[in-house]
């Protein structure tokens, strides 16, 4: 049979792309792609069938992918996405589909245009306790779900200080963009994808920019950020995500979930890889579930392989990347504005998006 043709630009987070295609007997990775030899080396000592390039444009003409994924710095996700996606690959795209709505919206023209497909690594709908959780959720285990709280906090985690993580221009935003839609997105998941209507967010600047000044480096992005989304069906989420918190721990992950007949909360266990669900059902409460004993089940790039040659949906798609792109760029509105926005009522063209 056939093997995929996989490739994979950008060898940081793209290294966890290239290990998932090799985890699946159906993929062949057959190019590699980063500016910093280095990297490559490393990507094809992993990938000895794979070639190693530094230009993605000469990996597309002699490697002739059937996917990509593009791990790159945000701002390289339009420009790189178009090329492959004109190439005639699918691409795999790294979190967020851009640094702007604006942007992501160009990347689906081409998609349309070219009849190839974007995927969204929004990597934490594939991890097996939030596939658990889906699950409950949509055997009606939780009823009418009302209300949503999560957080991803850091203690002194300023990605990669100094270079494009911190910069508005190529980044898009701070750690709201970067962790934050992670949680954001698996709420509205969990929720069943309730329609954001008003959103207030707010951002902090106060030990990023500071310090920058001290090191003399670029960052102009928020270090914290919270806020509060209401749903057209009466339902609320809180959220909170920040590089640089004062706290125990240096990552620390919350979620919980409210409805009308059961909840969950997902949190981390003494080992720091039990996940618990705390469940009820019609009123009657369930001792604690422990539903899974390991962070991760099959990566995205694993399952990706699979939907594309079953010709089965994928968990993430360019759609529930274009939505967070709207999220996230009303939240940073509102977070400038200082007061609530209505995508609705202000912005009902993004709203349709939604
Ligand atoms: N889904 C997740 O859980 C997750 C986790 C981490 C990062 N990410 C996303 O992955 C993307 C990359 O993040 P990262 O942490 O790996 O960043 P990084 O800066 O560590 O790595 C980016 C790599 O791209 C290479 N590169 C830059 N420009 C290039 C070009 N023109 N051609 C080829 N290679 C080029 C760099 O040399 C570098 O090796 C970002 O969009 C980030 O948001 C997602």
């Amino acid at each position: 049979m056939e093997k995929l043709r996989c490739a994979v630009i950008g060898l940081g987070m793209g290294m966890g792309h290239l290990r998932g295609y090799l985890d699946n007997s159906r993929a062949k990775v057959v190019g590699v792609v980063d500016l910093d030899e280095a990297k490559v080396a490393k990507g094809i000592a992993e990938a000895p069938e794979a070639k190693g390039f530094s230009d993605y444009v000469e990996m597309l003409k002699e490697c002739n992918p059937d996917v990509v994924s593009v791990a790159l710095p945000n701002f390289l996700h339009e420009p790189v996405t178009i090329a492959c996606l004109e190439a005639g690959a699918d691409v795999l795209c790294e979190k967020p589909m851009s640094t702007s709505l604006a942007s992501a919206l160009r990347m689906e023209q081409v998609a349309l245009k070219t009849g190839k497909r974007i995927f969204m690594n929004l990597s934490q709908r594939f991890t097996q306790e939030n596939n658990a959780a889906h699950e409950l959720m949509e055997s009606g285990a939780f009823g009418e779900v009302y209300h949503a709280y999560t957080e991803w906090t850091r203690r002194d985690w300023i990605p990669g200080f100094g270079g494009w993580f911190g910069q508005k221009e190529l980044s898009g935003g701070g750690p709201l963009l970067d962790i934050g839609i992670h949680k954001i997105d698996m709420a509205l998941w969990l929720m069943g994808r309730p329609k954001p209507v008003t959103v207030s967010g707010i951002t902090h600047y106060q030990r990023g920019v500071p310090r920058a000044k001290k090191e003399n480096v670029k960052f102009d992005v928020e270090d914290y950020a919270t806020g509060f989304v209401r749903f057209e069906n009466g339902a609320s989420l809180i959220f909170e995500a920040s590089w640089a918190g004062y706290q125990q721990t240096y990552s620390q992950q919350a979620f919980k979930l409210i409805g009308n007949k059961g909840g969950l909360e997902i949190a981390e266990g003494k080992n720091g890889l039990d996940y618990i669900y705390n469940h009820e059902v019609n009123g009657v409460p369930l001792a604690s579930r422990l539903v899974c004993d390991k962070m991760h089940g099959a990566s995205s790039t694993e399952s990706l392989v699979d939907c594309i040659l079953d010709d089965k949906p994928f968990r993430a798609n360019m759609e529930d990347g274009i939505r967070m792109q709207v999220i996230l760029e009303a939240l940073y509105e509102s977070a400038a504005r200082g007061k609530e926005v209505n995508i609705k009522e202000e912005f009902p063209t993004a709203f349709a998006l939604l």
